[in-house]
């Protein structure tokens, strides 16, 4: 069963009466009523996959922060009790995987995260694994969601994608209505979407389409810094491959945001507007850790690190965001010298 602070039974919220005094008590009441109406009606309750994640974490953060209600949804409660201690996070709910459904029941919306990491050495088996995790978690995720009852079937559904779905290239721009390309990660992202959209017509979806999210604590630049460093900080690999990055409070800012406003639906590409060359973020990059930028880091050494996982960074591809520009999304960073100060500061 999903444990909730306060509630009887998971997803349903307690609606406390006002102790009310004085002359006018009774207006005071129904205007109370209708406050602590739309208190409720604005507090969502959202249960996340993959929220142990670098994204995940962040956005569990923002969320909790405003009093909404957060179940997370994964493998390791051990892990996750250690990533959101309950006297950081009261009134959070911690659930493995057969609990999924008691909290997936009653949500009013899921994000959805979880898989095998991408930057890491490729063999095989993790090829597989990076895939199978992404298609089954997502199924799952879709098949309690679409077998929820009518009236506790979560209104949103939010899931993760990347910009590798279309494909790589130097000379390109992508935007949502590109198609889709013919390499491993492509055919990866495809068949990640393809789970998604077997959700229900009732439940509005947003796939977003995530570029390389940069943030302090992980992510691809946590890895590429120490090897920068290193190298004095050059161009990786030719420099020329677009960059197609995000920065992750904007990442989370558009989840959030797409978790209550009917708009946001469809593919929606989660990258910044000014995507940059690699040999511009790597400039940018030693400019903001104060290293000349004079030695190309050498393919090898990336590789090295993260195996053929490098790809996400040494094969780019330009992504614009025409969605979330024309949804008016307001971006923070739309620049990488921003973000990256930001990150470094
Ligand atoms: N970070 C980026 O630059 C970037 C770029 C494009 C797309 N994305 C996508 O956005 C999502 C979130 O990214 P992230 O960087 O936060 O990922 P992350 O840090 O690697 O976290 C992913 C989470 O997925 C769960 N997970 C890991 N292996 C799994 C497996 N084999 N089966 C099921 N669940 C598994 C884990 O949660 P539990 O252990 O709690 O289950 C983990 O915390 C990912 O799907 C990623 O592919 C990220």
């Amino acid at each position: 069963m999903c444990e909730e602070p306060d509630s009887p039974t998971c997803g349903t919220l307690v609606f406390k009466p006002l102790k009310l005094v004085g002359r006018n008590s009774r207006q005071r009441q129904i205007s109370n009523n209708n406050f602590m109406l739309k208190l409720t009606e604005s507090k969502m309750i959202v249960s996340v996959t993959g929220a142990t994640g670098f994204v995940g974490k962040r956005l569990v953060q923002r969320l909790h922060a405003d009093k909404h209600q957060i179940r997370v949804l994964t493998r390791s409660r051990s892990k996750a009790q250690s990533i959101f201690p309950v006297k950081e996070f009261p009134g959070i709910v911690i659930a493995e995987e057969p609990e999924w459904r008691n909290c997936i029941e009653g949500s009013t919306a899921v994000v959805n995260l979880a898989g095998t990491p991408i930057s890491t050495r490729w063999s095989p088996e993790i090829k597989k694994d990076i895939k199978q995790s992404r298609i089954r978690v997502t199924s799952q995720v879709v098949e309690l969601i679409n077998n929820s009852q009518d009236d506790a079937r979560p209104k949103v559904l939010i899931s993760a994608t990347a910009v590798g779905y279309y494909g790589t290239s130097e000379t390109r721009v992508f935007d949502e209505q590109s198609p889709s390309g013919n390499d491993y990660l492509a055919e990866v992202c495809r068949e990640w979407e393809e789970a998604a959209i077997k959700i229900n017509d009732d439940v509005r979806l947003a796939l977003i389409r995530i570029g390389v999210v940069l943030g302090k604590d992980g992510g691809a630049l946590a890895k590429m810094i120490p090897i920068f460093m290193m190298f004095a900080g050059g161009p990786l690999g030719s420099g020329k491959q677009w960059f197609s990055w995000i920065h992750l409070d904007d990442l989370v800012d558009l989840m959030y945001e797409a978790l209550s406003n009917p708009s946001y639906k469809g593919v929606i590409n989660g990258t910044a507007p000014n995507p940059v060359r690699l040999g511009e973020m790597c400039e940018q990059l030693g400019s903001v850790l104060g290293r000349p930028s004079w030695l190309p880091v050498p393919e090898i050494a990336l590789k090295a690190v993260l195996g053929e996982g490098a790809a996400v960074v040494l094969d780019g591809q330009k992504v614009v965001p025409t969605k979330a520009k024309e949804l008016g999304f307001p971006f923070k960073y739309r620049y990488i010298k921003d973000a990256l100060k930001a990150i470094m500061s």
